[in-house]
Protein backbone atom coordinates (compact mmCIF):
# COMPACT_ATOMS: atom_id res chain seq x y z
CA UNK A 1 0.00 0.00 0.00
CA UNK A 2 1.42 3.41 -0.75
CA UNK A 3 2.31 5.77 2.09
CA UNK A 4 -0.57 8.63 2.42
CA UNK A 5 0.65 12.03 1.92
CA UNK A 6 -1.09 14.98 3.21
CA UNK A 7 -1.24 18.15 1.27
CA UNK A 8 -0.09 19.63 4.42
CA UNK A 9 2.99 18.13 4.89
CA UNK A 10 4.04 19.37 1.27
CA UNK A 11 5.89 22.36 2.70
CA UNK A 12 8.79 23.62 1.11
CA UNK A 13 12.04 23.38 2.80
CA UNK A 14 13.92 25.53 5.16
CA UNK A 15 17.23 26.13 3.30
CA UNK A 16 19.10 26.84 5.88
CA UNK A 17 18.42 23.34 7.74
CA UNK A 18 18.99 21.49 4.18
CA UNK A 19 22.35 23.40 3.64
CA UNK A 20 23.01 22.72 7.10
CA UNK A 21 22.29 18.77 6.55
CA UNK A 22 24.89 19.06 3.37
CA UNK A 23 27.54 20.81 5.69
CA UNK A 24 27.45 18.17 7.71
CA UNK A 25 28.00 15.58 5.15
CA UNK A 26 30.96 17.42 4.10
CA UNK A 27 32.82 17.52 7.11
CA UNK A 28 31.94 13.71 7.56
CA UNK A 29 34.40 13.24 4.17
CA UNK A 30 37.05 14.83 5.69
CA UNK A 31 36.21 18.57 4.18
CA UNK A 32 37.07 21.85 6.83
CA UNK A 33 33.75 23.54 6.51
CA UNK A 34 33.04 27.40 7.42
CA UNK A 35 29.58 27.38 8.38
CA UNK A 36 28.05 31.30 8.55
CA UNK A 37 24.64 29.76 7.79
CA UNK A 38 22.92 29.03 11.19
CA UNK A 39 21.43 31.86 13.50
CA UNK A 40 23.11 30.23 16.34
CA UNK A 41 25.70 32.12 19.21
CA UNK A 42 29.06 30.62 19.14
CA UNK A 43 29.07 30.75 22.71
CA UNK A 44 26.62 28.47 24.90
CA UNK A 45 24.08 29.45 27.89
CA UNK A 46 25.43 31.89 30.84
CA UNK A 47 27.15 30.27 33.65
CA UNK A 48 24.11 30.93 35.90
CA UNK A 49 21.83 29.08 33.31
CA UNK A 50 23.84 26.22 33.42
CA UNK A 51 24.60 26.01 37.39
CA UNK A 52 20.66 26.16 37.63
CA UNK A 53 20.51 23.43 35.11
CA UNK A 54 23.31 21.11 37.52
CA UNK A 55 21.77 21.91 40.42
CA UNK A 56 18.07 21.06 39.23
CA UNK A 57 20.11 17.77 37.81
CA UNK A 58 21.17 17.41 41.42
CA UNK A 59 17.78 17.66 43.50
CA UNK A 60 15.78 15.04 43.69
CA UNK A 61 13.30 16.81 42.02
CA UNK A 62 11.02 14.71 39.83
CA UNK A 63 11.70 16.62 36.71
CA UNK A 64 7.71 15.76 36.05
CA UNK A 65 5.57 17.57 33.16
CA UNK A 66 4.71 21.01 34.48
CA UNK A 67 1.52 22.68 33.84
CA UNK A 68 0.82 22.96 29.87
CA UNK A 69 1.28 26.79 29.92
CA UNK A 70 4.88 26.69 32.00
CA UNK A 71 6.28 27.27 35.19
CA UNK A 72 4.54 29.75 37.51
CA UNK A 73 7.65 30.91 38.74
CA UNK A 74 9.02 31.61 34.58
CA UNK A 75 6.09 32.64 33.32
CA UNK A 76 5.95 35.47 36.58
CA UNK A 77 9.63 36.35 36.02
CA UNK A 78 8.85 36.64 32.05
CA UNK A 79 6.13 39.06 33.10
CA UNK A 80 8.59 40.89 35.39
CA UNK A 81 11.10 41.33 32.29
CA UNK A 82 8.57 43.11 30.01
CA UNK A 83 7.85 45.76 32.89
CA UNK A 84 12.18 46.30 33.43
CA UNK A 85 12.69 46.43 29.56
CA UNK A 86 10.09 48.14 28.51
CA UNK A 87 7.94 49.39 31.59
CA UNK A 88 4.92 47.53 30.44
CA UNK A 89 2.76 45.40 32.96
CA UNK A 90 1.90 42.23 31.81
CA UNK A 91 0.19 39.63 33.97
CA UNK A 92 1.81 36.16 34.59
CA UNK A 93 -1.82 34.42 33.05
CA UNK A 94 -1.04 36.38 29.70
CA UNK A 95 2.12 34.55 29.30
CA UNK A 96 2.80 31.13 28.18
CA UNK A 97 5.95 29.34 28.17
CA UNK A 98 6.70 27.17 24.27
CA UNK A 99 9.21 24.88 23.50
CA UNK A 100 11.33 27.04 21.63
CA UNK A 101 9.26 30.26 19.73
CA UNK A 102 8.52 27.67 17.16
CA UNK A 103 6.01 25.75 19.13
CA UNK A 104 4.94 29.74 20.07
CA UNK A 105 4.13 30.10 16.23
CA UNK A 106 2.48 27.12 16.00
CA UNK A 107 0.11 27.51 19.16
CA UNK A 108 -0.97 31.19 17.90
CA UNK A 109 -2.03 30.75 14.34
CA UNK A 110 -3.52 28.06 15.67
CA UNK A 111 -5.56 29.51 18.38
CA UNK A 112 -6.09 32.60 16.32
CA UNK A 113 -6.43 31.62 12.54
CA UNK A 114 -8.30 29.42 10.73
CA UNK A 115 -7.77 27.61 7.07
CA UNK A 116 -8.09 30.07 4.29
CA UNK A 117 -7.45 33.26 6.56
CA UNK A 118 -5.08 35.63 5.18
CA UNK A 119 -2.12 36.53 7.41
CA UNK A 120 0.74 39.16 6.01
CA UNK A 121 4.59 39.27 6.18
CA UNK A 122 7.37 40.75 5.35
CA UNK A 123 9.17 39.39 1.95
CA UNK A 124 11.78 38.81 3.29
CA UNK A 125 10.81 37.31 6.19
CA UNK A 126 11.41 33.98 8.38
CA UNK A 127 10.60 31.05 6.64
CA UNK A 128 9.01 29.03 9.07
CA UNK A 129 6.12 31.41 9.19
CA UNK A 130 5.57 31.04 5.79
CA UNK A 131 5.94 27.18 5.67
CA UNK A 132 4.05 26.74 9.09
CA UNK A 133 0.97 28.90 7.54
CA UNK A 134 1.12 27.13 4.33
CA UNK A 135 0.56 23.50 5.82
CA UNK A 136 -2.13 24.80 8.59
CA UNK A 137 -4.07 26.36 4.94
CA UNK A 138 -3.59 29.58 5.63
CA UNK A 139 -3.29 32.08 3.11
CA UNK A 140 0.19 34.09 3.10
CA UNK A 141 0.07 37.73 2.03
CA UNK A 142 3.83 38.64 1.08
CA UNK A 143 4.67 42.27 2.11
CA UNK A 144 7.31 43.29 -0.68
CA UNK A 145 10.02 45.17 1.09
CA UNK A 146 13.08 46.48 -0.21
CA UNK A 147 16.04 48.13 1.26
CA UNK A 148 13.76 51.38 1.02
CA UNK A 149 12.11 50.48 4.05
CA UNK A 150 15.11 48.92 5.45
CA UNK A 151 13.30 45.37 4.34
CA UNK A 152 10.48 46.45 7.18
CA UNK A 153 6.76 46.58 6.33
CA UNK A 154 4.89 50.24 6.77
CA UNK A 155 1.27 51.41 6.91
CA UNK A 156 1.55 52.47 3.30
CA UNK A 157 2.27 48.58 2.06
CA UNK A 158 -0.89 48.11 4.59
CA UNK A 159 -3.17 50.18 3.10
CA UNK A 160 -2.19 49.21 -0.48
CA UNK A 161 -3.57 45.81 0.67
CA UNK A 162 -7.41 44.81 -1.19
CA UNK A 163 -8.36 43.85 1.81
CA UNK A 164 -7.37 44.13 6.03
CA UNK A 165 -5.54 40.42 6.38
CA UNK A 166 -6.50 38.75 9.43
CA UNK A 167 -2.97 38.81 11.04
CA UNK A 168 0.25 40.04 10.18
CA UNK A 169 3.70 39.21 11.49
CA UNK A 170 6.72 41.38 12.26
CA UNK A 171 10.08 40.83 13.16
CA UNK A 172 12.58 43.36 14.50
CA UNK A 173 15.18 42.88 14.56
CA UNK A 174 14.26 40.82 11.50
CA UNK A 175 15.78 37.70 10.32
CA UNK A 176 17.60 38.06 7.56
CA UNK A 177 18.01 41.60 7.47
CA UNK A 178 18.72 42.26 11.45
CA UNK A 179 16.46 45.66 10.86
CA UNK A 180 15.01 47.20 13.63
CA UNK A 181 11.33 48.80 13.34
CA UNK A 182 10.96 52.07 15.16
CA UNK A 183 9.22 52.73 18.12
CA UNK A 184 7.07 54.95 16.25
CA UNK A 185 6.45 52.76 12.91
CA UNK A 186 5.89 49.69 15.28
CA UNK A 187 3.18 51.84 17.01
CA UNK A 188 1.48 53.23 13.81
CA UNK A 189 1.55 49.55 12.17
CA UNK A 190 -0.14 48.06 16.03
CA UNK A 191 -2.65 51.44 15.42
CA UNK A 192 -3.68 50.01 12.21
CA UNK A 193 -3.83 46.78 13.32
CA UNK A 194 -6.15 47.45 15.83
CA UNK A 195 -8.58 49.93 13.24
CA UNK A 196 -8.81 47.06 10.84
CA UNK A 197 -9.24 44.20 13.32
CA UNK A 198 -5.88 42.61 12.50
CA UNK A 199 -4.11 40.34 14.86
CA UNK A 200 -0.50 41.93 14.83
CA UNK A 201 2.22 39.07 15.97
CA UNK A 202 5.60 40.62 16.92
CA UNK A 203 8.67 38.81 16.75
CA UNK A 204 10.73 39.84 19.29
CA UNK A 205 12.98 36.63 19.83
CA UNK A 206 16.20 39.27 18.69
CA UNK A 207 15.47 41.69 21.23
CA UNK A 208 18.70 42.33 23.61
CA UNK A 209 21.22 42.01 20.22
CA UNK A 210 20.62 45.52 19.42
CA UNK A 211 23.45 47.67 18.56
CA UNK A 212 22.33 50.95 19.51
CA UNK A 213 19.17 51.35 18.15
CA UNK A 214 16.15 51.17 20.38
CA UNK A 215 13.87 47.92 20.37
CA UNK A 216 10.10 48.41 21.20
CA UNK A 217 7.59 45.92 22.13
CA UNK A 218 4.29 45.37 20.85
CA UNK A 219 2.91 45.15 24.26
CA UNK A 220 3.94 49.09 24.97
CA UNK A 221 1.31 50.14 22.41
CA UNK A 222 -1.51 47.70 23.01
CA UNK A 223 -2.24 44.25 24.81
CA UNK A 224 -4.74 43.13 22.47
CA UNK A 225 -1.61 41.97 20.44
CA UNK A 226 1.09 39.38 20.70
CA UNK A 227 4.33 39.55 21.52
CA UNK A 228 6.24 36.17 20.99
CA UNK A 229 9.76 35.98 23.06
CA UNK A 230 12.90 32.95 22.92
CA UNK A 231 15.18 32.29 25.26
CA UNK A 232 17.27 30.80 22.00
CA UNK A 233 19.00 33.92 20.77
CA UNK A 234 19.94 36.55 23.40
CA UNK A 235 20.34 33.92 25.84
CA UNK A 236 22.31 31.64 24.03
CA UNK A 237 20.03 28.76 24.34
CA UNK A 238 19.21 27.46 21.01
CA UNK A 239 19.10 23.86 21.98
CA UNK A 240 17.55 24.36 24.95
CA UNK A 241 13.92 24.69 23.69
CA UNK A 242 12.43 27.83 25.52
CA UNK A 243 10.55 30.55 24.39
CA UNK A 244 7.26 32.50 24.99
CA UNK A 245 4.33 33.98 24.27
CA UNK A 246 2.33 37.17 25.55
CA UNK A 247 -1.23 36.97 24.32
CA UNK A 248 -4.59 38.65 25.04
CA UNK A 249 -6.59 38.00 27.53
CA UNK A 250 -9.16 36.00 25.20
CA UNK A 251 -6.15 33.66 23.88
CA UNK A 252 -4.73 33.07 26.81
CA UNK A 253 -6.95 29.75 27.48
CA UNK A 254 -7.27 28.47 24.01
CA UNK A 255 -3.50 28.13 23.39
CA UNK A 256 -3.02 26.65 26.76
CA UNK A 257 -5.36 23.69 25.37
CA UNK A 258 -3.70 23.26 22.22
CA UNK A 259 -0.57 23.68 24.05
CA UNK A 260 -1.42 20.91 26.75
CA UNK A 261 -2.69 18.94 23.32
CA UNK A 262 0.56 19.84 21.28
CA UNK A 263 3.65 19.49 23.97
CA UNK A 264 2.12 18.67 26.99
CA UNK A 265 4.70 20.65 28.75
CA UNK A 266 7.98 22.44 27.92
CA UNK A 267 11.27 20.37 29.03
CA UNK A 268 11.28 20.81 32.59
CA UNK A 269 15.02 21.10 32.98
CA UNK A 270 15.02 23.85 30.40
CA UNK A 271 12.46 26.21 32.45
CA UNK A 272 14.19 25.58 35.52
CA UNK A 273 17.68 26.43 34.29
CA UNK A 274 15.67 29.87 32.06
CA UNK A 275 15.00 31.30 35.35
CA UNK A 276 18.72 32.13 35.72
CA UNK A 277 18.85 33.60 32.54
CA UNK A 278 17.34 36.83 33.60
CA UNK A 279 19.78 37.26 36.77
CA UNK A 280 22.14 40.54 36.14
CA UNK A 281 25.56 37.82 36.05
CA UNK A 282 24.09 36.52 32.76
CA UNK A 283 23.24 40.02 31.47
CA UNK A 284 26.96 40.88 31.92
CA UNK A 285 28.08 38.12 29.96
CA UNK A 286 25.80 38.12 27.22
CA UNK A 287 26.02 41.73 26.70
CA UNK A 288 29.79 40.81 26.16
CA UNK A 289 28.49 38.57 23.23
CA UNK A 290 26.45 41.18 21.91
CA UNK A 291 29.69 43.54 21.31
CA UNK A 292 30.89 40.35 19.62
CA UNK A 293 27.86 40.27 17.05
CA UNK A 294 29.05 43.78 16.42
CA UNK A 295 32.34 43.63 15.56
CA UNK A 296 31.11 40.54 13.64
CA UNK A 297 29.08 42.49 11.66
CA UNK A 298 31.53 45.03 11.10
CA UNK A 299 34.03 42.85 9.76
CA UNK A 300 31.16 41.14 7.10
CA UNK A 301 30.47 44.74 5.85
CA UNK A 302 34.21 45.53 5.59
CA UNK A 303 35.14 42.53 4.01
CA UNK A 304 32.26 42.39 1.49
CA UNK A 305 34.07 44.85 -1.44
CA UNK A 306 36.64 42.21 -1.93
CA UNK A 307 34.81 39.91 -3.28
CA UNK A 308 32.61 42.75 -5.43
CA UNK A 309 29.59 43.32 -3.38
CA UNK A 310 28.75 47.16 -2.76
CA UNK A 311 26.08 49.07 -0.90
CA UNK A 312 25.18 46.37 1.92
CA UNK A 313 22.53 47.98 4.37
CA UNK A 314 23.89 48.37 7.89
CA UNK A 315 21.69 45.82 10.07
CA UNK A 316 20.81 46.89 13.44
CA UNK A 317 20.53 44.26 15.42
CA UNK A 318 20.13 40.04 15.31
CA UNK A 319 23.46 38.63 13.60
CA UNK A 320 23.07 38.80 9.87
CA UNK A 321 23.91 40.32 7.04
CA UNK A 322 21.52 40.02 4.05
CA UNK A 323 24.25 41.44 1.10
CA UNK A 324 22.61 41.72 -2.80
CA UNK A 325 24.69 38.91 -4.37
CA UNK A 326 23.45 39.74 -7.89
CA UNK A 327 26.63 41.29 -9.21
CA UNK A 328 28.20 37.56 -8.83
CA UNK A 329 24.96 35.67 -9.85
CA UNK A 330 21.02 35.43 -10.77
CA UNK A 331 20.49 32.02 -8.61
CA UNK A 332 22.03 32.24 -5.05
CA UNK A 333 20.92 28.63 -4.29
CA UNK A 334 23.30 27.20 -6.88
CA UNK A 335 25.92 29.84 -5.37
CA UNK A 336 25.77 28.98 -1.96
CA UNK A 337 25.62 24.86 -3.36
CA UNK A 338 29.10 25.87 -5.21
CA UNK A 339 30.36 27.44 -2.82
CA UNK A 340 30.24 24.56 -0.32
CA UNK A 341 30.84 21.90 -2.99
CA UNK A 342 34.07 24.15 -4.00
CA UNK A 343 35.41 25.91 -0.92
CA UNK A 344 33.67 24.67 2.20
CA UNK A 345 31.99 27.69 2.81
CA UNK A 346 28.26 27.62 3.92
CA UNK A 347 25.49 30.36 3.64
CA UNK A 348 22.27 31.09 3.55
CA UNK A 349 20.31 31.68 -0.13
CA UNK A 350 18.13 34.25 0.19
CA UNK A 351 14.89 32.18 -1.69
CA UNK A 352 14.53 30.85 1.90
CA UNK A 353 13.32 34.26 2.88
CA UNK A 354 12.27 35.59 -0.13
CA UNK A 355 11.06 32.86 -2.84
CA UNK A 356 10.20 33.62 -5.80
CA UNK A 357 6.89 34.35 -7.13
CA UNK A 358 5.75 32.19 -10.70
CA UNK A 359 5.75 34.71 -13.27
CA UNK A 360 7.12 38.20 -11.62
CA UNK A 361 9.96 38.92 -11.10
CA UNK A 362 10.85 41.45 -8.01
CA UNK A 363 13.55 42.87 -7.11
CA UNK A 364 13.29 41.42 -3.58
CA UNK A 365 13.65 38.30 -4.78
CA UNK A 366 15.29 35.79 -2.80
CA UNK A 367 17.57 34.17 -6.23
CA UNK A 368 19.75 37.76 -5.76
CA UNK A 369 20.54 37.76 -1.81
CA UNK A 370 22.61 35.64 0.65
CA UNK A 371 22.29 35.61 4.68
CA UNK A 372 25.61 35.53 6.20
CA UNK A 373 25.03 34.49 9.89
CA UNK A 374 27.66 36.70 12.32
CA UNK A 375 26.65 34.77 15.21
CA UNK A 376 29.91 32.54 15.18
CA UNK A 377 33.76 33.24 15.77
CA UNK A 378 35.53 36.32 14.10
CA UNK A 379 38.36 33.78 12.78
CA UNK A 380 35.60 31.69 11.08
CA UNK A 381 34.09 34.45 9.12
CA UNK A 382 37.55 35.92 8.01
CA UNK A 383 38.43 32.51 6.88
CA UNK A 384 35.16 32.08 5.28
CA UNK A 385 36.29 35.85 3.55
CA UNK A 386 39.71 34.40 2.85
CA UNK A 387 38.05 31.19 0.70
CA UNK A 388 35.80 33.13 -1.21
CA UNK A 389 38.08 35.99 -2.40
CA UNK A 390 40.04 33.44 -3.73
CA UNK A 391 37.30 31.86 -5.25
CA UNK A 392 35.50 34.32 -6.26
C1 LIG B 1 12.81 35.32 13.35
C2 LIG B 1 12.82 34.00 14.03
N1 LIG B 1 11.72 33.62 14.71
C3 LIG B 1 11.67 32.44 15.34
C4 LIG B 1 12.76 31.56 15.32
C5 LIG B 1 12.65 30.26 16.06
O1 LIG B 1 13.58 30.16 17.11
P1 LIG B 1 13.38 29.25 18.42
O2 LIG B 1 12.35 28.24 18.13
O3 LIG B 1 14.74 28.68 18.68
O4 LIG B 1 12.95 30.20 19.52
C6 LIG B 1 13.92 31.91 14.63
C7 LIG B 1 15.09 31.00 14.57
O5 LIG B 1 16.06 31.21 13.90
C8 LIG B 1 13.96 33.18 13.97
O6 LIG B 1 15.04 33.59 13.32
Amino acid sequence: MNARLSNRGDVDPFYAMELLKLANHKRQTGMKVISLCLGQPADGAPTAVREAAIAALGSDSQLGYTDANGLPSLRAAIGAHYASDHGVDVEPTRVLVTTGSSAAFTAIILAAFDAGDAVAMARPGYPAYRNVLDALGCQVIDLDCGPQTRFQPSVEMLDALPAAPAGLIVASPSNPTGTIIEPERLAAIADWCTEHGTLLISDEIYHGISFGRPTASVLQNSPDHVAVGSFSKYYCMTGWRVGWLVVPDALARRVELLLGNLNLSTPTLSQLAALAAFSPQAAVELDAHVAKYRENRDLVLRRLPEIGIADTLVPDGAFYVYPDVSALTDDSLAWCLRALDEIGVVLTPGIDFAPVRPGSASPTDGTRFVRISTAGAAEEIAEAFDRLKSWV
